[in-house]
């Protein structure tokens, strides 16, 4: 029996209901206005304003460097294109760890500027203070466990989070907590299935995954990763649907080669 339900918008409690009649969450990032019409359009349940845009957008290598203010650059664009996504906005590095008094503002100002449904954070107990003080100006707020790629230097690697006893039981119990602060959903990303499985059923809140595998309830990709404008990055839980690159590049060269052969602009393209 299908779980699909139609659904003209998608909020917190959609999601929630969601998880119980076991329909999967499709959840995508997005940055700008035109590409998120489309995933909008699609009927992607989440689109995620992923700090990820440090990397894809603006090129650094790591999600550090990106601003609040870029952030709620890339966010404004994103709700003005969208109808019926949720859209979920990360707090960028520097802008709440430590801090739950700057962690609301941060969140106040993502929410008033940029219009957005919901901020997401990475951490657990360490932030469990923030997400608390945050929820009281009544902001929905989405949990990060696993791999946080803003703690990428205390890591030292982008590879599996959580494969020994000490570090999964720490996921668990931090899982439980931000579940208990209020948060409304929480991503697990790159950690053992069967590890997200065991967080997927003992917390009520949907958990989303990312190399997360598939026992969890629902799944999240940097898009330009899926949609293969990225070639470089290609993690084994990746699943590329175009090869948006290499189409891109072809169509260029031949834009070049119609313009310098003067075959473009033909009779029927000029006044
Ligand atoms: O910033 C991002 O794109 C993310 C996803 C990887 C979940 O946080």
């Amino acid at each position: 029996m299908s779980t699909y339900k139609e659904v003209k918008k998608i909020t917190t409690h959609i999601l929630q209901e969601m998880k119980v009649r076991g329909e999967k969450i499709s959840m995508l990032t997005a940055y700008d206005y035109s590409m998120a019409r489309i995933y909008d359009d699609a009927k992607i349940d989440v689109l995620l304003v992923g700090d990820s845009a440090s990397n894809v957008m603006h090129g650094y290598e790591t999600t550090l460097p990106i601003t609040l203010d870029q952030m709620i650059s890339h966010a404004a664009s994103v709700t003005r294109a969208v109808k019926r996504s949720l859209v979920v906005v990360d707090l960028p590095f520097g802008s709440y760890q430590g801090n739950s008094k700057e962690a609301l503002v941060s969140s106040i100002r993502i929410m008033k500027e940029a219009e957005a449904h919901a901020i997401k954070l990475e951490g657990g107990e360490e932030v469990v203070e923030s997400i608390k003080r945050i929820l009281t100006a009544g902001i929905p707020v989405m949990g990060h466990l696993g791999l946080t790629p803003q703690s990428i230097y205390k890591f030292g690697t982008y590879e599996v989070r959580a494969k020994e006893d000490e570090e999964a039981q720490k996921l668990i119990h931090d899982a439980k907590l931000l579940e208990e602060a209020g948060c409304f959903a929480i991503v697990l990303e790159k950690i053992p299935s069967k590890l997200a499985t065991q967080v997927a059923q003992t917390v009520k809140i949907p958990i989303i995954g990312i190399g997360a595998g598939s026992g969890v309830d629902g799944q999240v990709l940097v898009s330009h990763d899926m949609l293969g404008i990225n070639k470089e990055f290609s993690p084994k839980f990746l699943r590329r649907y175009l090869n948006l690159y290499d189409e891109i590049k072809n169509a260029v060269e031949q834009y070049v080669a119609d313009v310098k052969s003067v075959d473009f602009p033909n009779e029927k393209e000029q006044y």
